[in-house]
């Protein structure tokens, strides 16, 4: 059960309010979802209506930080064209936007824009969570009873990947941009150069892990979330566009997660050094 589905049972239970709920099947196919329609009124209401604000806050910075990932991938992939194509990439990167803006103008207006997608998706995220545990007072969103494991209680694989995968992402990313971008942490030694600075790090076997274990984690987050961003902004009408939304996720997903997952390996094996 998803949690804007708890808050709004919460909130619809004790009073006088006609919803209509609709199951739906989530691509993991592990859950159902519900699409609530409400035609209450008053408070309980608009807090219903603001937690589907809030996903549609969640969708958009969501496939804004997508986009990125998808730009950012392929702008990895110039290892394969040497260190001078790769370091010219970067720098590049700076001075775009030259004389109009000042130098790392766009680079800034990248960084400003990613971060405000971060921070809200993050808020809107803990926002709905609190919600639902409020709503089912404080024992979270609902889960179904099963025999499937020791509990007899399902862990929702959608709410596990998206709430412990997004922590390991967050955690990951502080990693990633003291290591590739600040240079300040330099396994294998620190240089003014972006492709030594990868070569040096995916040349540590434990580095190498580390990224493959934060790409796994993405990508099964980027899985549900794919679906979930187009689904909270109503893409998910009929059974042939849920059909076609759950290959677009995976496609993405998939696309990302080896994208991302080649320059450290190639660099392990030797390939690119
Ligand atoms: C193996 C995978 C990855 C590699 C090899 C890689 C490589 C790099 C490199 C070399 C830089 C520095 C670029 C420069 O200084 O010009 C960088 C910066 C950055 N990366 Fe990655 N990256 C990877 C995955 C990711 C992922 C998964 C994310 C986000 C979830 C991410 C987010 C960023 C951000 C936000 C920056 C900072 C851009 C800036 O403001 O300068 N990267 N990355």
């Amino acid at each position: 059960m998803s949690m804007a589905v708890s808050a709004a049972w919460g909130m619809a239970k004790d009073r006088a309010c006609a919803l209509s709920l609709r199951l739906v099947r989530s691509p993991d196919r592990s859950y159902g979802e519900v699409m609530v329609v409400s035609n209450g009124t008053g408070q309980r209401s608009r807090a219903l209506r603001s937690s589907v604000l809030l996903h549609a806050v969640m969708a958009v910075s969501g496939l804004i930080m997508v986009l990125f990932l998808l730009a950012h991938m392929y702008g990895n992939l110039k290892i394969f064209e040497g260190r001078q194509a790769f370091d010219g990439y970067s720098e590049y990167l700076r001075e775009v936007g030259e004389p109009l803006l000042p130098r790392t103008g766009v680079l800034w207006i990248i960084r400003v824009v990613l971060l405000i997608s971060v921070l809200v998706h993050i808020y809107a995220a803990f926002t709905l969570w609190h919600r639902s545990r409020a709503a089912t007072a404080g024992a979270g969103g609902w889960r179904y009873e099963t025999t499937k494991n020791r509990r007899g209680v399902q862990r929702s694989y959608a709410s596990f990947t998206m709430r412990w995968g997004g922590v390991v992402v967050g955690l990951f990313v502080i990693y990633h941009l003291l290591h590739l971008s600040a240079d300040y942490v330099a396994p294998g030694g620190a240089s003014s150069s972006p492709y030594q600075r990868m070569v040096n790090g995916f040349s540590i076997w434990w580095v190498v892990l580390s990224y493959v274990i934060a790409l796994i984690a993405l990508g099964f987050h980027l899985r549900h979330g794919v679906w979930s961003a187009f689904a909270s902004l109503g893409g998910n009408s009929s059974v042939a566009r849920r059909r076609g939304l759950n290959q677009l996720a995976t496609v993405v997903a998939l696309l990302i997660l080896v994208g991302f997952l080649i320059p450290p390996l190639v660099i392990f094996a030797g390939w690119v050094r």
